[in-house]
Protein backbone atom coordinates (compact mmCIF):
# COMPACT_ATOMS: atom_id res chain seq x y z
CA UNK A 1 0.00 0.00 0.00
CA UNK A 2 1.29 3.34 -0.93
CA UNK A 3 1.77 5.56 1.73
CA UNK A 4 0.26 9.00 1.25
CA UNK A 5 2.92 12.00 1.58
CA UNK A 6 1.27 14.95 -0.68
CA UNK A 7 -2.21 15.75 -0.87
CA UNK A 8 -3.86 18.43 -3.29
CA UNK A 9 -7.30 19.27 -3.11
CA UNK A 10 -9.32 20.83 -6.63
CA UNK A 11 -11.56 23.16 -5.71
CA UNK A 12 -11.53 25.86 -2.33
CA UNK A 13 -14.79 26.14 -1.66
CA UNK A 14 -16.90 25.54 1.86
CA UNK A 15 -16.08 21.51 1.80
CA UNK A 16 -12.71 21.65 -0.24
CA UNK A 17 -11.65 24.14 2.46
CA UNK A 18 -12.21 23.35 6.07
CA UNK A 19 -12.11 19.53 5.01
CA UNK A 20 -8.06 19.68 3.82
CA UNK A 21 -7.30 22.24 6.65
CA UNK A 22 -8.56 19.32 8.87
CA UNK A 23 -6.46 16.92 7.44
CA UNK A 24 -3.19 19.28 7.41
CA UNK A 25 -3.92 19.98 11.02
CA UNK A 26 -3.77 16.05 11.87
CA UNK A 27 -1.68 15.06 9.60
CA UNK A 28 1.61 17.20 9.41
CA UNK A 29 3.66 14.46 7.71
CA UNK A 30 1.29 15.28 4.37
CA UNK A 31 1.44 17.92 2.56
CA UNK A 32 -1.73 19.64 1.54
CA UNK A 33 -2.34 21.77 -1.19
CA UNK A 34 -5.77 23.15 -2.33
CA UNK A 35 -6.26 24.92 -5.53
CA UNK A 36 -9.21 26.46 -7.08
CA UNK A 37 -9.45 28.36 -10.71
CA UNK A 38 -10.49 31.58 -8.87
CA UNK A 39 -7.70 33.76 -8.18
CA UNK A 40 -9.55 35.87 -5.53
CA UNK A 41 -11.07 32.72 -3.65
CA UNK A 42 -7.55 31.34 -3.10
CA UNK A 43 -6.19 35.21 -2.47
CA UNK A 44 -8.42 35.12 0.34
CA UNK A 45 -7.70 31.81 1.72
CA UNK A 46 -3.91 33.33 1.53
CA UNK A 47 -5.53 36.04 3.71
CA UNK A 48 -6.56 37.09 7.02
CA UNK A 49 -10.36 37.17 6.14
CA UNK A 50 -10.92 33.61 4.51
CA UNK A 51 -13.54 33.48 1.99
CA UNK A 52 -15.85 31.21 4.25
CA UNK A 53 -17.21 32.16 7.39
CA UNK A 54 -16.92 28.54 9.93
CA UNK A 55 -16.19 28.35 13.84
CA UNK A 56 -13.19 27.31 14.37
CA UNK A 57 -11.56 27.42 10.79
CA UNK A 58 -9.46 30.00 11.28
CA UNK A 59 -7.55 28.95 14.24
CA UNK A 60 -7.04 25.88 12.23
CA UNK A 61 -5.79 27.55 8.81
CA UNK A 62 -3.33 29.26 10.52
CA UNK A 63 -2.38 26.33 12.69
CA UNK A 64 -1.53 24.74 9.22
CA UNK A 65 -1.00 27.79 6.46
CA UNK A 66 2.58 28.03 4.80
CA UNK A 67 3.69 25.09 6.89
CA UNK A 68 2.03 21.85 5.65
CA UNK A 69 -1.19 23.87 4.10
CA UNK A 70 -0.92 25.85 1.28
CA UNK A 71 -3.58 27.70 -1.23
CA UNK A 72 -2.77 28.14 -5.23
CA UNK A 73 -4.29 28.82 -8.42
CA UNK A 74 -1.69 26.09 -9.74
CA UNK A 75 -3.92 23.30 -10.71
CA UNK A 76 -1.45 21.53 -12.95
CA UNK A 77 1.53 21.99 -10.34
CA UNK A 78 -0.10 20.59 -7.75
CA UNK A 79 -1.87 17.53 -9.76
CA UNK A 80 1.41 16.84 -10.87
CA UNK A 81 3.15 16.33 -7.60
CA UNK A 82 0.72 15.13 -5.55
CA UNK A 83 -0.12 11.26 -4.94
CA UNK A 84 -3.83 11.85 -3.59
CA UNK A 85 -6.15 14.02 -5.44
CA UNK A 86 -9.74 14.77 -3.96
CA UNK A 87 -11.98 16.21 -6.15
CA UNK A 88 -14.31 18.63 -4.82
CA UNK A 89 -15.65 21.43 -7.17
CA UNK A 90 -19.29 22.15 -7.08
CA UNK A 91 -21.84 20.35 -8.76
CA UNK A 92 -24.90 22.25 -8.95
CA UNK A 93 -28.66 21.42 -10.41
CA UNK A 94 -28.40 21.61 -14.75
CA UNK A 95 -30.02 24.85 -16.11
CA UNK A 96 -30.61 24.11 -19.13
CA UNK A 97 -30.63 20.76 -21.69
CA UNK A 98 -31.55 17.18 -20.67
CA UNK A 99 -32.72 17.22 -17.07
CA UNK A 100 -32.43 20.53 -16.47
CA UNK A 101 -33.74 21.73 -12.90
CA UNK A 102 -33.35 18.31 -11.48
CA UNK A 103 -29.99 16.76 -12.42
CA UNK A 104 -26.33 17.11 -11.46
CA UNK A 105 -24.07 19.52 -13.34
CA UNK A 106 -21.14 17.83 -13.91
CA UNK A 107 -18.93 20.15 -16.00
CA UNK A 108 -16.40 21.04 -13.64
CA UNK A 109 -16.15 17.76 -12.01
CA UNK A 110 -15.22 16.91 -15.80
CA UNK A 111 -13.33 20.03 -17.14
CA UNK A 112 -11.01 18.99 -13.56
CA UNK A 113 -10.76 15.80 -14.39
CA UNK A 114 -9.32 16.53 -17.82
CA UNK A 115 -7.31 18.41 -16.03
CA UNK A 116 -5.77 15.66 -13.97
CA UNK A 117 -5.33 13.27 -17.37
CA UNK A 118 -3.81 15.91 -18.95
CA UNK A 119 -1.12 16.79 -15.98
CA UNK A 120 -0.85 13.29 -14.82
CA UNK A 121 2.82 11.30 -15.28
CA UNK A 122 2.29 8.58 -12.03
CA UNK A 123 -0.68 6.60 -10.70
CA UNK A 124 -2.37 8.67 -8.48
CA UNK A 125 -5.60 7.66 -6.23
CA UNK A 126 -8.76 10.23 -7.26
CA UNK A 127 -10.84 10.86 -4.33
CA UNK A 128 -14.67 12.07 -5.21
CA UNK A 129 -15.92 14.27 -2.29
CA UNK A 130 -17.89 16.31 -4.29
CA UNK A 131 -21.86 15.22 -3.98
CA UNK A 132 -22.25 13.21 -7.54
CA UNK A 133 -25.11 10.65 -9.39
CA UNK A 134 -24.49 7.23 -8.59
CA UNK A 135 -21.93 5.65 -11.25
CA UNK A 136 -19.80 8.75 -11.79
CA UNK A 137 -16.86 7.14 -10.66
CA UNK A 138 -17.34 4.97 -13.91
CA UNK A 139 -18.07 8.08 -16.15
CA UNK A 140 -14.73 9.68 -14.83
CA UNK A 141 -12.59 6.81 -14.98
CA UNK A 142 -13.34 6.85 -19.23
CA UNK A 143 -12.55 10.37 -19.33
CA UNK A 144 -9.41 10.02 -17.32
CA UNK A 145 -8.20 7.05 -19.06
CA UNK A 146 -9.00 8.29 -22.34
CA UNK A 147 -7.24 11.56 -21.78
CA UNK A 148 -4.28 10.74 -20.05
CA UNK A 149 -1.51 10.11 -22.65
CA UNK A 150 0.57 7.78 -20.63
CA UNK A 151 -0.80 4.88 -21.00
CA UNK A 152 1.06 3.31 -18.06
CA UNK A 153 -0.60 5.54 -15.40
CA UNK A 154 -2.62 4.25 -13.22
CA UNK A 155 -5.58 5.94 -11.57
CA UNK A 156 -7.59 4.26 -8.85
CA UNK A 157 -11.48 6.08 -8.14
CA UNK A 158 -12.62 6.57 -4.96
CA UNK A 159 -15.75 7.81 -3.03
CA UNK A 160 -15.26 9.61 -0.19
CA UNK A 161 -19.03 11.78 0.39
CA UNK A 162 -18.49 14.74 2.72
CA UNK A 163 -21.48 14.64 5.38
CA UNK A 164 -19.91 17.83 7.24
CA UNK A 165 -22.63 20.47 7.99
CA UNK A 166 -22.09 24.14 7.58
CA UNK A 167 -21.56 26.29 10.89
CA UNK A 168 -20.48 22.69 12.80
CA UNK A 169 -17.88 21.84 9.80
CA UNK A 170 -15.03 22.10 12.33
CA UNK A 171 -16.53 19.86 14.92
CA UNK A 172 -18.37 17.32 12.22
CA UNK A 173 -14.64 17.21 10.82
CA UNK A 174 -12.73 16.97 14.27
CA UNK A 175 -15.58 13.83 15.41
CA UNK A 176 -17.16 12.80 12.72
CA UNK A 177 -20.01 10.66 13.04
CA UNK A 178 -18.06 8.48 10.47
CA UNK A 179 -16.00 8.35 7.50
CA UNK A 180 -17.23 6.65 4.41
CA UNK A 181 -15.04 5.60 1.63
CA UNK A 182 -16.16 3.68 -1.65
CA UNK A 183 -13.82 1.93 -3.61
CA UNK A 184 -13.41 -1.01 -6.09
CA UNK A 185 -12.74 -3.01 -2.85
CA UNK A 186 -13.51 -6.36 -4.91
CA UNK A 187 -9.77 -6.09 -6.93
CA UNK A 188 -6.48 -5.68 -4.87
CA UNK A 189 -5.94 -2.55 -6.10
CA UNK A 190 -8.72 -1.41 -5.38
CA UNK A 191 -8.88 -1.94 -1.43
CA UNK A 192 -4.78 -0.59 -1.92
CA UNK A 193 -6.37 2.80 -2.25
CA UNK A 194 -9.15 2.17 0.13
CA UNK A 195 -6.75 1.12 2.70
CA UNK A 196 -4.03 4.57 1.67
CA UNK A 197 -7.22 7.07 2.08
CA UNK A 198 -8.59 5.01 5.34
CA UNK A 199 -5.00 5.76 6.67
CA UNK A 200 -5.11 9.11 6.20
CA UNK A 201 -8.15 9.51 8.14
CA UNK A 202 -6.64 7.07 11.18
CA UNK A 203 -4.59 9.66 12.00
CA UNK A 204 -7.86 11.11 13.92
CA UNK A 205 -10.93 9.07 13.61
CA UNK A 206 -11.21 5.58 14.93
CA UNK A 207 -10.78 2.67 12.99
CA UNK A 208 -14.43 1.51 13.39
CA UNK A 209 -15.67 4.50 12.22
CA UNK A 210 -14.16 4.44 8.75
CA UNK A 211 -16.52 2.60 6.62
CA UNK A 212 -15.84 0.58 3.30
CA UNK A 213 -18.32 -0.05 0.52
CA UNK A 214 -18.71 0.08 -3.08
CA UNK A 215 -18.35 3.08 -4.84
CA UNK A 216 -22.05 2.84 -6.04
CA UNK A 217 -22.84 2.62 -2.41
CA UNK A 218 -20.63 5.20 -1.28
CA UNK A 219 -22.14 7.66 -4.20
CA UNK A 220 -25.54 6.57 -3.35
CA UNK A 221 -25.69 6.90 0.42
CA UNK A 222 -24.72 10.79 0.09
CA UNK A 223 -27.94 11.44 -1.93
CA UNK A 224 -29.78 9.18 0.59
CA UNK A 225 -28.29 10.68 3.79
CA UNK A 226 -29.13 14.80 2.61
CA UNK A 227 -32.42 13.25 1.40
CA UNK A 228 -33.47 11.51 4.60
CA UNK A 229 -32.56 14.74 6.69
CA UNK A 230 -34.40 17.13 4.55
CA UNK A 231 -37.40 14.78 4.59
CA UNK A 232 -37.56 14.89 8.17
CA UNK A 233 -37.58 18.82 8.09
CA UNK A 234 -40.50 18.26 5.42
CA UNK A 235 -42.08 16.19 7.91
CA UNK A 236 -41.83 18.19 10.75
CA UNK A 237 -42.98 21.14 8.80
CA UNK A 238 -45.85 19.22 7.48
CA UNK A 239 -47.42 19.18 11.02
CA UNK A 240 -46.17 22.64 11.32
CA UNK A 241 -49.21 23.70 8.97
CA UNK A 242 -51.35 21.29 10.55
CA UNK A 243 -50.60 22.22 14.50
CA UNK A 244 -51.95 25.95 13.52
CA UNK A 245 -55.23 24.43 12.13
CA UNK A 246 -55.89 22.38 15.27
CA UNK A 247 -54.24 24.31 18.47
CA UNK A 248 -51.89 21.57 18.38
CA UNK A 249 -48.08 23.01 19.04
CA UNK A 250 -45.39 21.92 17.25
CA UNK A 251 -42.74 22.02 19.45
CA UNK A 252 -44.46 19.72 22.16
CA UNK A 253 -45.54 17.22 19.21
CA UNK A 254 -41.77 17.06 17.99
CA UNK A 255 -40.62 16.94 21.59
CA UNK A 256 -42.77 13.74 22.19
CA UNK A 257 -42.22 11.73 19.17
CA UNK A 258 -38.76 12.96 19.40
CA UNK A 259 -38.03 10.79 22.68
CA UNK A 260 -39.40 7.64 20.85
CA UNK A 261 -35.46 6.38 20.33
CA UNK A 262 -36.88 5.00 17.08
CA UNK A 263 -37.23 8.40 15.67
CA UNK A 264 -34.78 10.17 17.35
CA UNK A 265 -34.30 14.32 18.56
CA UNK A 266 -32.40 16.02 15.73
CA UNK A 267 -33.36 17.06 12.47
CA UNK A 268 -37.05 18.29 13.91
CA UNK A 269 -37.31 21.61 14.18
CA UNK A 270 -40.21 23.21 12.09
CA UNK A 271 -38.87 26.34 10.81
CA UNK A 272 -39.93 28.53 7.49
CA UNK A 273 -37.67 25.56 5.38
CA UNK A 274 -34.75 24.28 4.91
CA UNK A 275 -32.02 25.81 2.61
CA UNK A 276 -28.51 25.45 1.76
CA UNK A 277 -26.59 24.22 -1.49
CA UNK A 278 -27.16 20.36 -0.91
CA UNK A 279 -30.70 19.22 0.00
CA UNK A 280 -32.88 20.90 -2.60
CA UNK A 281 -30.27 19.65 -5.50
CA UNK A 282 -29.26 16.42 -3.99
CA UNK A 283 -32.83 15.55 -3.71
CA UNK A 284 -33.40 16.83 -7.43
CA UNK A 285 -30.75 14.72 -8.06
CA UNK A 286 -31.92 11.64 -6.59
CA UNK A 287 -35.35 11.81 -8.35
CA UNK A 288 -34.18 12.22 -11.41
CA UNK A 289 -31.95 9.17 -11.56
CA UNK A 290 -34.94 7.49 -10.15
CA UNK A 291 -36.96 9.26 -13.43
CA UNK A 292 -34.10 7.89 -15.33
CA UNK A 293 -34.42 3.84 -13.81
CA UNK A 294 -38.11 4.39 -14.63
CA UNK A 295 -38.80 4.62 -11.11
CA UNK A 296 -41.65 6.92 -11.23
CA UNK A 297 -43.45 6.37 -7.48
CA UNK A 298 -39.89 6.85 -5.86
CA UNK A 299 -39.28 9.97 -7.56
CA UNK A 300 -42.33 11.20 -7.09
CA UNK A 301 -41.73 10.10 -2.91
CA UNK A 302 -38.67 12.33 -2.97
CA UNK A 303 -40.49 15.61 -5.01
CA UNK A 304 -42.63 15.91 -2.55
CA UNK A 305 -40.71 16.61 -0.16
CA UNK A 306 -39.22 19.62 -2.18
CA UNK A 307 -42.41 20.75 -2.85
CA UNK A 308 -43.46 20.71 0.65
CA UNK A 309 -40.35 23.00 1.66
CA UNK A 310 -41.77 25.29 -1.10
CA UNK A 311 -44.86 25.79 0.43
CA UNK A 312 -43.84 25.86 4.18
CA UNK A 313 -41.82 28.91 2.69
CA UNK A 314 -44.85 30.33 0.28
CA UNK A 315 -47.35 29.84 3.49
CA UNK A 316 -45.08 31.66 5.73
CA UNK A 317 -45.53 34.75 3.19
CA UNK A 318 -49.20 34.21 3.30
CA UNK A 319 -49.49 34.68 7.11
CA UNK A 320 -46.82 37.59 7.13
CA UNK A 321 -49.45 39.32 4.32
CA UNK A 322 -52.91 38.27 5.70
CA UNK A 323 -51.97 39.31 9.35
CA UNK A 324 -51.26 42.31 8.81
CA UNK A 325 -54.40 42.82 7.61
CA UNK A 326 -53.79 41.61 3.98
CA UNK A 327 -51.43 44.98 2.93
CA UNK A 328 -48.22 45.24 3.17
CA UNK A 329 -47.40 47.55 0.53
CA UNK A 330 -45.08 50.17 1.60
CA UNK A 331 -44.98 48.45 5.17
CA UNK A 332 -40.89 48.69 6.21
CA UNK A 333 -40.50 44.51 7.29
CA UNK A 334 -37.24 44.06 9.07
CA UNK A 335 -35.61 40.92 7.96
CA UNK A 336 -33.20 39.09 10.92
CA UNK A 337 -30.98 36.66 9.04
CA UNK A 338 -30.73 36.14 5.58
CA UNK A 339 -28.20 33.14 5.77
CA UNK A 340 -29.54 29.55 5.43
CA UNK A 341 -28.63 28.76 8.57
CA UNK A 342 -27.17 30.34 12.00
CA UNK A 343 -23.00 30.47 11.86
CA UNK A 344 -22.15 30.89 8.43
CA UNK A 345 -22.47 33.55 5.54
CA UNK A 346 -24.17 30.99 3.05
CA UNK A 347 -26.88 32.08 1.43
CA UNK A 348 -27.63 29.61 -1.30
CA UNK A 349 -31.16 28.25 -1.39
CA UNK A 350 -31.40 30.35 1.43
CA UNK A 351 -35.48 30.42 2.72
CA UNK A 352 -34.67 34.53 2.93
CA UNK A 353 -34.83 34.62 -1.09
CA UNK A 354 -38.13 33.45 -1.43
CA UNK A 355 -40.12 34.40 1.42
CA UNK A 356 -38.15 37.95 0.38
CA UNK A 357 -39.24 37.67 -3.48
CA UNK A 358 -42.56 37.20 -1.70
CA UNK A 359 -43.24 40.29 0.63
CA UNK A 360 -41.51 42.36 -2.26
CA UNK A 361 -44.06 41.27 -4.93
CA UNK A 362 -46.91 42.17 -2.45
CA UNK A 363 -45.30 45.87 -1.99
CA UNK A 364 -43.16 45.68 1.03
CA UNK A 365 -40.17 47.43 1.65
CA UNK A 366 -37.62 45.28 3.02
CA UNK A 367 -34.88 46.48 6.04
CA UNK A 368 -31.78 43.40 6.11
CA UNK A 369 -29.81 42.57 8.76
CA UNK A 370 -27.52 39.44 9.08
CA UNK A 371 -24.11 39.34 11.09
CA UNK A 372 -22.43 37.31 8.69
CA UNK A 373 -24.06 38.34 5.17
CA UNK A 374 -22.74 40.95 3.12
CA UNK A 375 -24.77 43.81 0.91
CA UNK A 376 -22.98 42.66 -2.49
CA UNK A 377 -24.16 39.34 -1.68
CA UNK A 378 -28.05 40.05 -1.17
CA UNK A 379 -27.61 42.35 -3.73
CA UNK A 380 -26.73 39.40 -6.17
CA UNK A 381 -29.31 36.74 -4.64
CA UNK A 382 -31.97 39.30 -5.02
CA UNK A 383 -31.43 40.56 -8.44
CA UNK A 384 -33.39 43.54 -9.39
CA UNK A 385 -35.25 43.87 -6.54
CA UNK A 386 -32.97 45.82 -4.49
CA UNK A 387 -35.31 48.99 -4.94
CA UNK A 388 -36.91 47.74 -2.40
CA UNK A 389 -34.74 46.43 -0.37
CA UNK A 390 -32.05 48.21 2.11
CA UNK A 391 -29.41 46.17 3.87
CA UNK A 392 -29.10 47.51 7.30
CA UNK A 393 -24.95 47.11 9.39
CA UNK A 394 -27.02 46.70 13.05
CA UNK A 395 -30.53 45.44 13.78
CA UNK A 396 -31.13 48.51 15.52
CA UNK A 397 -31.14 50.18 12.44
CA UNK A 398 -33.20 47.93 10.16
CA UNK A 399 -36.23 47.63 13.56
CA UNK A 400 -36.47 51.52 13.57
CA UNK A 401 -40.01 52.35 12.61
CA UNK A 402 -40.62 48.81 10.73
CA UNK A 403 -43.70 47.40 10.78
CA UNK A 404 -43.12 43.61 11.24
CA UNK A 405 -40.15 41.91 11.69
CA UNK A 406 -39.54 38.23 10.63
CA UNK A 407 -37.06 35.50 11.82
CA UNK A 408 -35.16 34.00 8.87
CA UNK A 409 -32.57 33.05 10.25
CA UNK A 410 -31.69 31.29 14.03
CA UNK A 411 -29.04 33.27 14.70
CA UNK A 412 -28.43 33.38 18.57
CA UNK A 413 -27.69 37.12 19.06
CA UNK A 414 -31.17 37.85 18.23
CA UNK A 415 -32.62 35.69 21.37
CA UNK A 416 -30.53 38.42 23.53
CA UNK A 417 -31.67 42.11 22.01
CA UNK A 418 -33.96 44.11 23.87
CA UNK A 419 -37.28 43.27 23.08
CA UNK A 420 -38.88 46.10 24.53
CA UNK A 421 -36.38 48.25 23.58
CA UNK A 422 -36.98 47.08 19.58
CA UNK A 423 -41.01 47.18 20.32
CA UNK A 424 -40.57 50.70 21.21
CA UNK A 425 -39.02 52.28 18.05
CA UNK A 426 -41.55 49.99 15.79
CA UNK A 427 -44.92 51.23 13.93
CA UNK A 428 -48.12 49.80 15.94
CA UNK A 429 -49.56 47.08 16.06
CA UNK A 430 -45.72 45.61 16.11
CA UNK A 431 -45.51 42.29 14.79
CA UNK A 432 -43.27 39.48 14.70
CA UNK A 433 -43.39 36.50 12.24
CA UNK A 434 -40.69 33.70 14.15
CA UNK A 435 -39.57 31.85 11.23
CA UNK A 436 -37.40 29.84 13.19
CA UNK A 437 -38.99 29.56 16.71
CA UNK A 438 -36.23 30.89 18.79
CA UNK A 439 -37.88 33.78 20.93
CA UNK A 440 -39.48 34.23 24.16
CA UNK A 441 -43.06 34.42 22.48
CA UNK A 442 -44.93 34.83 25.62
CA UNK A 443 -42.16 37.20 26.93
CA UNK A 444 -43.01 39.22 23.43
CA UNK A 445 -46.68 39.15 23.79
CA UNK A 446 -46.36 40.92 27.06
CA UNK A 447 -44.49 43.57 25.79
CA UNK A 448 -47.15 43.92 23.50
CA UNK A 449 -46.09 42.44 20.15
CA UNK A 450 -48.17 40.84 17.83
CA UNK A 451 -46.56 36.91 17.47
CA UNK A 452 -46.53 34.64 14.97
CA UNK A 453 -44.94 31.75 15.84
CA UNK A 454 -44.48 28.55 13.21
CA UNK A 455 -46.46 25.74 13.77
CA UNK A 456 -47.84 27.10 17.48
CA UNK A 457 -50.98 28.38 18.26
CA UNK A 458 -52.19 30.87 16.04
CA UNK A 459 -52.68 34.78 18.26
CA UNK A 460 -56.74 35.88 18.67
CA UNK A 461 -55.86 39.42 17.00
CA UNK A 462 -54.14 37.41 13.73
CA UNK A 463 -56.84 35.04 13.46
CA UNK A 464 -59.48 38.05 13.24
CA UNK A 465 -57.10 39.91 10.91
CA UNK A 466 -57.69 36.97 8.39
CA UNK A 467 -61.48 36.65 9.19
CA UNK A 468 -61.33 33.35 10.85
N1 LIG B 1 -21.45 22.93 1.21
C1 LIG B 1 -21.71 21.86 1.92
O1 LIG B 1 -22.17 21.92 3.06
C2 LIG B 1 -21.45 20.49 1.35
C3 LIG B 1 -21.47 19.38 2.21
C4 LIG B 1 -21.20 18.12 1.69
C5 LIG B 1 -20.94 17.99 0.33
N2 LIG B 1 -20.95 19.08 -0.50
C6 LIG B 1 -20.63 18.88 -1.91
O2 LIG B 1 -19.27 19.25 -2.09
C7 LIG B 1 -19.09 19.83 -3.39
C8 LIG B 1 -18.47 21.21 -3.25
O3 LIG B 1 -19.38 22.03 -2.54
P1 LIG B 1 -18.94 23.45 -1.99
O4 LIG B 1 -20.07 23.94 -1.16
O5 LIG B 1 -17.58 23.36 -1.41
O6 LIG B 1 -18.86 24.27 -3.39
P2 LIG B 1 -18.21 25.70 -3.65
O7 LIG B 1 -18.96 26.28 -4.79
O8 LIG B 1 -18.09 26.45 -2.37
O9 LIG B 1 -16.70 25.36 -4.11
C9 LIG B 1 -16.36 24.74 -5.31
C10 LIG B 1 -15.06 25.37 -5.83
O10 LIG B 1 -14.62 24.61 -6.95
C11 LIG B 1 -13.96 25.51 -7.86
N3 LIG B 1 -13.83 24.87 -9.16
C12 LIG B 1 -14.82 24.53 -10.03
N4 LIG B 1 -14.31 23.92 -11.10
C13 LIG B 1 -12.97 23.87 -10.93
C14 LIG B 1 -11.89 23.33 -11.70
N5 LIG B 1 -12.12 22.70 -12.86
N6 LIG B 1 -10.63 23.47 -11.22
C15 LIG B 1 -10.40 24.09 -10.04
N7 LIG B 1 -11.39 24.60 -9.25
C16 LIG B 1 -12.65 24.48 -9.69
C17 LIG B 1 -14.84 26.74 -7.83
O11 LIG B 1 -14.14 27.89 -8.27
C18 LIG B 1 -15.23 26.81 -6.34
O12 LIG B 1 -14.35 27.66 -5.61
C19 LIG B 1 -20.46 19.83 -4.06
O13 LIG B 1 -20.58 18.68 -4.85
C20 LIG B 1 -21.41 19.74 -2.88
O14 LIG B 1 -22.62 19.11 -3.22
C21 LIG B 1 -21.17 20.32 0.00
Amino acid sequence: MVKITTICCIGAGYVGGPTMAMIALKCPHIKVTVVDISQPRIDAWNSDELPIYEPGLDEVVKACRGKNLFFSTDVAGAIRESQMIFVSVNTPTKKTGLGSGKAADLTYWESAARTIAAESKDNKIIVEKSTVPVRTAEAIEKVLKRNCSDASVQFDILSNPEFLAEGTAISDLTAPDRVLIGGKIENEAGQAAVDALAEVYANWVPKNQIITANLWSAELSKLAANAFLAQRISSINAMSALCEATGADVAQVAHSIGTDSRIGPKFLNASVGFGGSCFQKDILNLAYICECHGLKEVADYWYSVVGMNDYQKSRFVRRVVSAMFNTIRNKKIAMLGFAFKKDTGDTRETPAIDVGKGLIEDGAQLAIYDPQVKEDQIAYDMEGMMGNITCYKTAKEALQDAHAVTIMTEWDEFKSYDWKEIYDVMQKPAFVFDGRLILDHDHLREIGFIVYALGKPIDPFIKSAEGA
